[in-house]
């Protein structure tokens, strides 16, 4: 690429690059390199409460898997899919030369998003989770929930997978679509406990804002994954978990981000030293994973942007290498 030109990827193009197996080993690099401390990446938030929404720009540099400049910018606009018949979160990504800082492309940011959060999602539960997990519970029916299903489902043999959502539409959708394209049967639920009883695996996936897990549903060595970015669990599946796993301290609690555990460190009931560990420290071996069958094991995320640079970064080589995108001179 000449300086000053950029290239433009679509969706569909940034879907030919890259799959759910290779985004799940980038997300591990990424989760590695921040172990390194070969990461420098933060974010904010804008909030727009009067359109019930807010626009969150990340910026993150990794130098490895490889090196990779990238600004995303995640909105979340609540309201869309029923007044506009739009999605409620949209992101767009930018990448830059990490040497001279000038942009190289701009690239549609759902599928990258829905393979990073899945994907570290699923390296969290390769470390945390019963490796004879046979039941898996998905709570949201959307963009997300499919997006968990195919990472899971790629690392995990499930018996029976359930799912549940306020949108009784949604659930059925969603049970037929992923169940043939998983070559699973997905059963629809009726309620919160009902898809949490006797779940191996609980993933939360929602733009909901209530307590949706109670720690009463949970069986012994279960695993549950809080991804949402709203309240969904009762506080008391994070005091009664055995370990509880962030992604990180900062973007979780200091920056105000998880509800639940926010309110519990502001009432004194939890605080850091009870975190059993931040994602990284399980990645690179510094802290063991799960440690028996009976443990409850608890994954917590907000979101990083390394594993978006990682994933980013393959896609623009992919893309080069094939020879796909649209060239736009900027100047
Ligand atoms: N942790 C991360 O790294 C990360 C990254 C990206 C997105 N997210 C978050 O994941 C969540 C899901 O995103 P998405 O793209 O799948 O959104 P989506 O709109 O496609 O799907 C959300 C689903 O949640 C359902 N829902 C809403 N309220 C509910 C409730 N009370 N109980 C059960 N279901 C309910 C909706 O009907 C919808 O089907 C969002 O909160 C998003 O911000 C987190």
């Amino acid at each position: 690429m000449q300086p000053w030109e950029i290239l433009l990827l679509s969706d569909l193009m940034v879907k030919s690059c890259v799959d759910t197996k290779e985004s799940i080993d980038l997300c591990r690099k990424a989760i590695e390199a921040l172990a390194k401390k070969e990461v420098i990446e933060d974010k904010f938030y804008l909030s727009i409460e009067k359109r019930h929404g807010f626009l969150k720009p990340m910026g993150a540099y990794i130098s490895y898997p490889s090196e990779v400049l990238l600004l995303k910018t995640f909105s979340l606009f609540k309201d869309n899919p029923q007044k506009y018949k739009l999605p409620s979160i949209t992101t767009l990504i930018v990448l830059y030369s990490p040497e001279t800082g000038l942009p190289v492309a701009v690239m549609d940011g759902d599928h990258i998003t829905g393979l990073k959060t899945s994907g570290t999602t699923a390296v969290a539960a390769e470390l945390l989770a019963r490796k004879d997990s046979r039941v898996l519970g998905i709570i949201g029916a959307g963009f997300q929930g499919r997006y968990h299903l195919k990472a899971l489902n790629s690392i995990f043999k499930f018996d029976e997978v359930r799912v549940f959502d306020i949108s009784k539409e949604a659930m059925k959708k969603f049970a037929e679509e992923m169940g043939k394209l998983e070559d699973l049967t997905i059963k629809t639920t009726n309620s919160y406990e009902e898809v949490c009883k006797g779940a191996d695996i609980i993933v939360t996936v929602t733009v909901g804002d209530e307590p949706m897990v109670d720690a009463k549903w949970l069986s012994d060595g279960v695993f549950v994954a809080k991804v949402g970015s709203y309240q969904e669990l009762n506080p008391n599946v994070i005091t009664s978990a055995d370990k509880v796993v962030v992604d990180s301290w900062k973007y979780t609690v200091e920056y105000g981000r998880v509800k639940e555990l926010v309110g519990l460190v502001k009432s004194g009931k939890f605080s850091k030293k009870d975190l059993y560990a931040e994602l990284p420290d399980l990645v690179a071996g510094k802290k063991k994973g799960r440690s028996n069958e009976k443990e409850k094991t608890l994954y917590i995320s907000i979101g990083y942007g390394a594993d978006n640079a990682a994933i980013a970064g393959y896609v623009y080589q992919k893309a080069i290498e094939k020879g796909i995108g649209q060239k736009f001179k900027l100047k």
